[in-house]
């Protein structure tokens, strides 16, 4: 075993010990062992924070172009082992092979994007040379906050962990990650290249720990700032107990894209098709709900359809694949039962529907129609490859419907008339508003996060270090 498949990371040492329980991390088709990480105790949680604290009385010194030179150096080390991350991550995240390809070229954009930031990243200059202030100069300068504080989800093991560690490291802050027991192992390995790249102990902490001791992390007033990406409950539970440090929530959603009138259907349905079932759906902004106008629907429908069933599901290390394993048996099971509920109270499954293989936790992708929101599949976060589609007779009857969620994450909307893209620009109560394109695009350093309860702040690299640094003002 490699270190990363057993050790947890504490103040720069690998620690094969924790509380007596471990987490067994499987990969996600085959079901086999591929890692075996122990619970970190409370102790070494302890430990972990002090050994960031110490770090950052180092790292909050370094200049600009030293923070930047260190992450130069990381992105190459992350580009020489490329290979091992995508493996890494088609197994435990069950990814498929293209879409790991997709994660680990996005994750060293995001590291290569985030050390050119580091060297361009500054405060403002505040004009006052007027009345009280007449004669004055005064700007800002930004600090880094100190410990950051990172809990991360299994759905992009390495690039939504460098959505947090690389703005860190950039302004200079030190990380405590609690990675998802699902898929540890990226990040675990990721740390070992810091380690190997030269980073001090205690500026990338990784412990799989159990919700106690996560917990103390969030609570200790040391650590500055709590940066999370998960599920809605869990995340606004975080908040209410984090006392006075930074928040950055990135939640969930149900994300839906809107197809208007005017819309060429046929050459959209492949795309819809991608955006709802790619990975099998879990992913924050994956589509869960469509809205067509009742003049092309019809058309939209059995295209969308055929592309559906284009689709290839099975096993993730299979190139041609693009709906893989769902990442453990509890959530294929909620999955059914959250479908088996919406076909009980009166919804038609045009697509799919079932179970494909318990053996390695496949679900078909899906497709239901005659919704509405008392089912699950509608109001809550599916997180998995199941859609609604549903018939509307104009596109104020979208952006209502879209707007009828206790989510707002990003939507997507096909339109022509200008009239309506702004209509969608200014009605639609969503982080972001993707003209022409589904709601899962996204470009890393793009601001992303949700508005209700998708979330709070926003991430891309140079919006998360501004989250993670306060700005001083010095007047003169
Ligand atoms: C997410 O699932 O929140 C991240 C989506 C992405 O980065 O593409």
């Amino acid at each position: 075993m490699k270190k990363y498949q057993s050790n947890n990371f504490i103040a720069g040492k690998w620690e094969t010990t924790g509380n007596g329980a471990f987490q067994i991390v499987l990969d996600k088709y085959l079901g086999t062992e591929i890692g075996k990480l122990p619970n970190a105790t409370e102790t070494q949680m302890e430990t972990a924070i002090v050994s960031a604290l110490e770090a950052f009385e180092i790292t909050k010194k370094w200049s600009a172009g030293k923070r930047a030179a260190m992450m130069n150096s990381l992105y190459l080390k992350l580009e020489e082992k490329k290979e091992d991350f995508i493996n890494l991550i088609i197994n435990e995240g069950g990814k498929p092979r293209s879409y790991a390809i997709n994660e680990v070229d996005r994750s060293l954009t995001t590291l290569r994007l985030a050390a050119e930031e580091a060297t361009r990243f500054g405060g403002e200059v505040v004009p006052m040379d007027w009345g009280a202030g007449e004669g004055k100069t005064a700007f800002t300068k930004r600090f880094p906050v100190g410990v950051v504080a990172c809990i991360t989800p299994f759905n992009f093991p390495l690039n939504l962990v460098m959505h947090k560690v690389a703005p860190a490291l950039a302004v200079g802050c030190t990380t405590v990650i609690k990675p998802a027991p699902q898929a540890p192992l990226t990040c675990l390995a990721f740390a070992e290249l810091m380690e190997e790249v030269g980073y001090p102990a205690g500026v990338i902490n990784v412990l799989v720990c159990d919700i106690p001791v996560a917990e103390k992390l969030v609570k200790d007033d040391r650590v500055a700032k709590l940066s999370f990406t998960g599920s809605d409950k869990v995340g606004w539970h975080l908040k209410s107990i984090c006392g006075k440090k930074k928040v950055t929530l990135e939640l969930g959603g149900n994300a839906s894209v809107i197809v208007d009138e005017d819309v060429d259907v046929e050459s959209i349905s492949d795309s819809i098709a991608k955006g709802a079932y790619l990975y099998a759906g879990q992913i924050c902004i994956s589509t869960q709900r469509i809205f067509v106008h009742e003049k092309v629907f019809d058309r939209f429908q059995s295209a969308l359809i055929q592309s559906i069933k284009k689709l290839k599901v099975g096993d993730a290390q299979d190139g041609e694949v693009s709906v893989g394993p769902i990442i453990d048996k509890g959530h294929l099971n909620r999955i059914h039962e959250w479908v088996t509920e919406a076909k009980n109270k009166g919804a038609k499954v045009l697509v799919g529907g079932s179970i494909k293989s318990n053996e390695h936790n496949l679900y078909e992708p899906t497709l239901i129609t005659n919704s509405n929101s008392s089912m699950k599949v509608v109001s809550e976060e599916v997180f998995g490859p199941v859609a609604v589609l549903e018939r509307v007779s104009s596109f104020e009857e979208a952006i209502k419907m879209t707007n009828d969620s206790k989510y707002g994450l990003q939507a997507g909307v096909f339109t022509n008339s200008f009239k309506n893209y702004k209509l969608a620009t200014d009605e639609l109560e969503v982080g972001g508003v993707i003209m022409n394109n589904i709601p899962g695009f996204r470009i890393d350093h793009m601001p992303y996060g949700g508005v209700k309860d998708s979330g709070l702040g926003r991430e891309g690299l140079r919006y998360a270090m501004e989250e993670m640094t306060e700005g001083r003002l010095i007047v003169y």
